[in-house]
């Protein structure tokens, strides 16, 4: 019995020894310690030995299950430490079948997509484009523009005032005085740009994008400005837009007109958009005033041009089918992910 239990303790150290993975733990516990194990099975031999040996037997047998149960616990906690190692160490698992992190990029806004929309088409034609300031004079904002101090026109503006003759521009025409002023004709110019009016509801923001357009030169005609938003129209909507110019008023103009196009909501039809009149109005244009050549020193005599002003909201409401003005100032995502 005493060469059986060498025998054993030899054979299952050296099972344990070959031991590599947590999972081979357990079988090896239960074929050699377990209750039906082999060392189980050898005691139950120790009936039959001689009654003197027996108790020496016994304890041989009891330190030699001990001596091989410490063993496989120091195998247990060092398998187990490998274990904590490979899953906090520098190389953690990484899933590769999961689904990547998509990177979130910007877009610009649906006003300066159509402002350079706009302005792309203008460079297009020959046009020069220049910004000025959002703080400007009562000089350029009004007086150089024909609309002297207490006079009615002035009440087609509501007007930011920043000081007594300083003020926050209320339309993009200042630039029309600010160009000339610098250049002699031939001009050929577009001025995009922000401009105020003390005004807030549907389709009025207190700040709003305009771009303004003029072309000075010897016998330039209405039909060069007819022709000139002939073609931005076309390209802006669709080619057969169709274009109207109806009589208005501007002071630094003479002629004036505002220019509609068919409802491009309804095709003409009439609806709500446009008042079941079938047109829109998009800009606000005209022959340059013999009184604003004066201001700036051109000589009326010599020289004529046109102008023309018009609403970048308005445009991008009309072509996207926008129905508040408002939306665009609100900075939802939302809304702004859609262009
Ligand atoms: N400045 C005018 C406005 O804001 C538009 C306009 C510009 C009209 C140029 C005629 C010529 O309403």
């Amino acid at each position: 019995m005493e060469d059986e239990l060498v025998r054993l303790k030899s054979v299952a150290l050296k099972a344990l020894d070959s031991i590599e993975e947590p999972d081979a733990l357990e079988p090896f516990r239960v074929r050699y310690l377990g209750r039906k194990g082999e060392f189980t099975l050898l005691m139950r031999k120790l009936g039959q030995a001689a009654p003197d040996d027996r108790p020496r037997l016994g304890k041989l047998a009891n330190d030699t299950r001990k001596e091989v149960e410490g063993a496989f616990d120091a195998k247990k906690s060092e398998l187990s430490g490998a274990d904590n190692g490979k899953r906090s160490g520098a190389a953690p698992q990484t899933d590769l079948t999961l689904p990547g992190r998509a990177v979130p990029f910007g877009k610009l806004h649906p006003v300066t997509q159509i402002m350079e929309q706009v302005c792309g088409i203008f460079e297009g034609l020959g046009f020069a484009v220049a910004e000025g300031p959002d703080v400007e004079t009562d000089f350029y904002n009004f007086e150089a523009l024909n609309i002297p101090k207490h006079h009615p026109a002035r009440d087609m503006h509501d007007t930011f005032y920043i000081s007594g003759s300083v003020l926050l521009r209320t339309h993009t025409s200042p630039m029309q005085i600010r160009a000339m002023k610098e250049k002699p004709p031939p001009l050929r110019m577009i001025a995009p740009g922000k401009v105020y009016r003390c005004d807030s509801d549907i389709t009025h923001t207190p700040m709003f994008h305009q771009v303004e357009g003029f072309l000075v030169d010897r016998k330039v005609s209405f039909s060069d400005l007819k022709g000139v938003l002939t073609v931005f129209i076309a390209k802006m909507f669709d080619k057969d837009t169709p274009i109207r110019f109806r009589p208005s008023f501007f002071p630094f103009t003479e002629p004036s007109a505002e220019v509609d196009i068919g409802c491009v909501i309804c095709k003409g039809k009439g609806c709500r958009v446009c008042k079941q009149t079938g047109w829109l109005e998009i800009l606000g244009a005209g022959m340059i005033d013999p009184e604003v050549f004066k201001m700036v020193g051109y000589d009326p005599e010599e020289y004529t041009g046109f102008a023309f002003g018009l609403g970048v909201e308005r445009i991008a409401m009309l072509k996207y089918g926008i129905n508040d003005i408002r939306l665009f100032y609100e900075n939802d995502l939302r809304f702004l992910s859609q262009f």
